[in-house]
């Protein structure tokens, strides 16, 4: 039933291909990622193809969900290596819009999101983050119309902000969450692992082994707040810097108020000039 990768670049092309599809009654999985693509973003696909007949992969790195100062300019770029990959992992068509395609001249729109989108996590941090992670996912979701859209829980507060978009908004892709893919050691793959040095990388898993570390001290009966104190101090001791390293609940991302609660640990921590965010359940 698939035939190859097809990479277009226009909306018209991409449009057809998908609505072809839909014709013959084929479904399809969406796929939006920045590019510059780790085992993380294959196992997306990889999981698209159990759901759908067709997976489609957007590479767009997008200006609005980066702040003036943060790694825009330096975000890794490797379309060759991305379409290779793409292949071989089955996608079927590679989306590749410019910048004025996806904001053309007077581009004046922008999906302002709440609820998991405000909770002082990643939002804190990078307050102009999901509305522009949400303003494109919108668009992309409009542009492909696709059946299933798959994200990585390893951005587990997107994920929240982008399902509870979906529901708000009567979108009707289903939003599938996919389980975070690390290396060997724990580290949670990302593209921007690339940024560590040799001497940051080694340390790097410490994140992954003190939520696990923290999970387990929380199923033990230990409060959260102390759990995650003294994760906190070990992440410190080790040279980490730390945005957050807290508990929340699972489904809303607020604060835990009583011990019934589903909990999820999220975390946010510098090495060096490198942010790395990961997250675990309870
Ligand atoms: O997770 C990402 O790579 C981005 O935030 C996304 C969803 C592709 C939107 O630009």
């Amino acid at each position: 039933m698939r035939s190859g990768t097809r990479t277009v670049r226009a909306l018209d092309q991409l449009r057809r291909q998908i609505s072809d599809w839909r014709a013959q009654g084929l479904r399809t999985a969406l796929v939006p990622t920045m590019g510059s693509l780790h085992e993380g973003h294959l196992t997306l696909v990889r999981q698209g193809l159990r759901l759908a007949d067709h997976v489609v992969v957007t590479i767009f790195i997008n200006p609005k969900q980066f702040a003036p100062g943060e790694d825009l300019d330096r975000y890794p770029r490797d379309e060759k290596g991305d379409s290779r990959k793409l292949k071989q992992a089955g996608a079927s068509l590679i989306f590749i819009p410019d910048l004025s395609l996806m904001y053309p001249e007077g581009f004046a729109t922008t999906v302002s999101v709440a609820g998991p989108a405000k909770v002082k996590l990643e939002d804190k941090y990078r307050p102009h983050f999901f509305n522009g992670v949400a303003t494109i996912v919108s668009k992309l979701f409009i542009q492909t119309g696709c059946d299933y859209a798959m994200f990585g829980e390893k951005d587990y507060q997107q994920l929240k902000v982008i399902t509870r978009m979906a529901r708000d908004l009567d979108i009707t892709t289903a939003i599938i969450g996919v389980e975070t893919v690390r290396e060997p050691d724990g580290l949670a793959m990302s593209s921007r692992n690339t940024y560590l040095s040799t001497a940051e990388r080694s340390v790097a898993p410490l994140l992954h082994q003190c939520l696990a570390d923290t999970a387990g001290a929380i199923l033990e009966g230990k409060a959260p707040a102390r759990a995650t104190a003294s994760a906190r101090r070990r992440l410190i001791r080790a040279g980490f810097k730390i945005d957050y390293f807290t508990a929340r609940n699972a489904e809303t991302l607020e604060t835990i108020r009583s011990p019934n609660e589903p909990v999820r640990l999220l975390a946010a921590v510098w090495l060096g000039t490198t942010r790395l965010i990961d997250n675990i359940g309870v």
